[in-house]
C-alpha cells in the first residue's frame, strides 16, 4: 500500500501537497521543488514514533569496534563476533540499496534561509537532536521529538559568519568558530555562551574539532595557516599545540582513538599530526598533496568500514569533482588512495561522511553533498555502479550531511540555508 503523507509547503501561499513516497520504486530519486519550504512541522504519519532504540547503542558498538581494531585485533584477525552481531542486528539483513532507500522528507527547517548552512550534525547517540551553523552568524539546535520538530535554541553572539562547530561527547557543550576571529563555547541546554576565545592573530577561524578522548581540548584552524590546540576549560592555547600548514586551514579530523589528527588546507594538502594525549602537543608527521590548489573541504576518519575493508580509512572532499577514499597505512597517518567517486565539486565547501553503523553486509556506504544540489550515497566496495542512492530536493549545492545514531534519519544542508531531514525507509 503506498504511503502518502501531507506536507505543508509554502512559496507565496501555502499549498497542500500530498507526497506518495513508496508508490515510487525506492531507488528512484525523490524530487521536490526546492522553493517549497515548510514553515510548519509536517503532520500526520510524519510525526509517528520512530524506531525504538536498539539494545546496544550505536556509539557503544562503535567504541567496541574501535578498540577491536586498534588494540585487540591480532594482525589479520577477524572482528569480534558478538559486536559484529550487535551491529548486524541494527543494520538489518538488507542489501545496501534497500538499506539506504528513503521514504521522503521528514521535515524542512528554514530558519537560516538566505544564508548558507555550511555544517550540520546530529548530537552523539541521540536520534532527535541536531545542530547547524550558518553564515548569518548564528547556530541553531533543533529537536525532532517530541513532535512537532522545533528549533530548541538559537546560539547568538558571533559577530561574523559561523564556519564550523562540534558537539562534545556528552552533548552538553558546542564549540563554534567564526570569521569574527573567535572560538565560542556554548551551553547547549540554555544557549548561553560560556566562553569566548579570541584568535591571537586576529584572523578568521575556519574549522574546529574536539579531541575525542579529552573533550577539554579543541583544535582550531585559522585563515593564517595556523592550527592550534585550545584547552577549553581554561580558554588557553596549549604549549606545543600549534603548527602551520601551507594554506588556510579548511578541515580537521581525528582518528577514533585521538592519536592522529589530519588537517587539510585550501591549497590541497593534508597533513597528519601525532597528538600527545598527556600534554596536548602536536607533532607534524606526513604531508600529502591531494590536489594542486583545490581546497580540502572535508576530512572524515573511520577506523574501519566493513567486514571486507577493515583498514582505517579517510574520506576526503577536495574540489576536484571527486570524492576520495584513502587507506591509512601506518601509525603516522600516511595515506594511500583506494578509490574515487565522481561528484560535482569545483569550489563549494562540501562535506561527506561514513555511514555511522558498522556494515556487515556486502559493501559499505558513504554519503556526500554535491554542487548539483543532490545528496549521493556510494558503496565503497562496488566497482561499477557505485551509486546506491541519490536524493533530490535542495535548491543549491548540498554542503553537509549527517546521519543520526541509528541511521533512521539523515539531515542535509545547502547554500540557500535549507536543512532537510530525510526519513529512511524502515523494513
Ligand atoms: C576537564 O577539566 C576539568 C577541570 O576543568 C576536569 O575536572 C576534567 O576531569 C577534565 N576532563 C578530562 C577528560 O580531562
Ligand atoms: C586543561 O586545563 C585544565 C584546567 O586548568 C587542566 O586541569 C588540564 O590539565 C589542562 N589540559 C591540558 C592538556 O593542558
Amino acid at each position: 500500500m503506498p504511503l502518502c503523507f501531507p506536507i505543508f509547503l509554502s512559496s507565496f501561499s501555502y499549498l497542500f501537497f500530498t507526497f506518495c513516497a513508496s508508490s515510487l520504486p525506492s531507488f528512484l530519486p525523490l524530487s521536490i521543488p526546492s522553493y517549497f519550504l515548510s514553515p510548519h512541522p509536517p503532520l500526520g504519519v510524519f510525526t509517528r514514533t520512530l524506531r525504538r532504540t536498539p539494545g546496544l547503542r550505536a556509539r557503544e558498538v562503535t567504541a567496541q569496534m574501535n578498540r577491536a581494531v586498534y588494540e585487540e585485533r591480532p594482525p589479520g584477525g577477524l572482528v569480534p563476533t558478538s559486536v559484529a552481531e550487535a551491529s548486524r542486528a541494527m543494520a538489518g539483513d538488507t542489501t545496501l540499496s534497500e538499506n539506504y532507500a528513503f521514504a521522503g522528507m521528514y521535515h524542512i527547517f528554514d530558519q537560516h534561509v538566505d544564508s548558507a548552512v555550511p555544517r550540520l550534525q546530529f548530537a552523539n547517540d541521540d536520534k532527535h537532536l541536531l545542530a547547524c551553523c550558518s553564515l548569518d552568524g548564528t547556530l541553531s539546535i533543533m529537536t525532532l521529538s517530541p513532535p512537532p520538530p522545533t528549533v530548541k535554541v538559537t546560539l547568538k553572539g558571533h559577530a561574523g559568519r559561523v564556519t564550523d562547530f562540534a558537539w562534545s561527547l556528552s552533548n552538553d557543550i558546542i564549540v563554534s568558530t567564526s570569521q569574527d576571529g573567535t572560538l565560542r563555547i556554548w551551553n547547549t541546554e540554555d544557549g548561553r555562551c560560556i566562553r569566548e576565545v579570541v584568535d591571537p592573530e586576529g584572523s578568521e577561524l575556519l574549522c574546529c574539532t574536539f579531541q575525542p578522548m579529552n573533550n577539554n581540548l579543541t583544535v582550531v584552524g585559522n585563515s593564517k595557516h595556523l592550527l592550534q590546540v585550545v584547552n577549553i576549560s581554561t580558554g588557553k592555547r596549549v604549549k606545543g599545540g600549534s603548527s602551520k600548514l601551507t594554506g588556510r586551514v579548511s578541515s580537521l579530523s581525528f582518528d577514533a582513538p585521538g592519536r592522529i589528527l589530519w588537517a587539510g588546507d585550501d591549497r590541497g594538502s593534508i597533513f597528519s599530526f601525532l597528538f600527545d594525549m598527556a600534554t596536548g602537543k602536536l607533532t607534524k608527521a606526513k604531508r600529502l598533496v591531494v590536489s594542486d590548489g583545490g581546497s580540502i573541504s572535508s576530512i572524515s576518519a573511520r577506523s574501519w568500514i566493513s567486514r571486507e575493508a577493515r583498514d582505517p580509512s579517510l574520506l576526503v572532499n577536495a574540489c576536484i569533482h571527486k570524492l576520495l577514499l584513502y587507506r591509512v597505512v601506518d601509525n603516522e597517518g600516511t595515506l594511500q588512495l583506494k578509490r574515487t567517486f565522481p561528484i560535482q565539486h569545483g569550489t563549494q565547501p562540501l562535506h561527506s561522511i561514513f555511514c555511522p553503523l558498522m556494515s556487515f553486509r556486502q559493501g559499505a556506504c558513504v554519503v556526500t553533498g554535491s554542487e548539483d544540489a543532490c545528496v549521493y550515497f556510494f558503496d565503497v566496495e562496488r566497482n561499477t555502479k557505485a551509486i546506491v542512492n541519490k536524493l533530490h530536493g535542495h535548491g543549491g549545492p548540498v554542503l553537509d550531511v549527517s546521519f543520526n545514531c541509528d541511521e533512521s534519519l539523515l539531515a542535509s544542508s545547502d547554500t540557500t540555508g535549507m536543512v532537510i531531514i530525510w526519513r529512511r525507509e524502515q523494513k
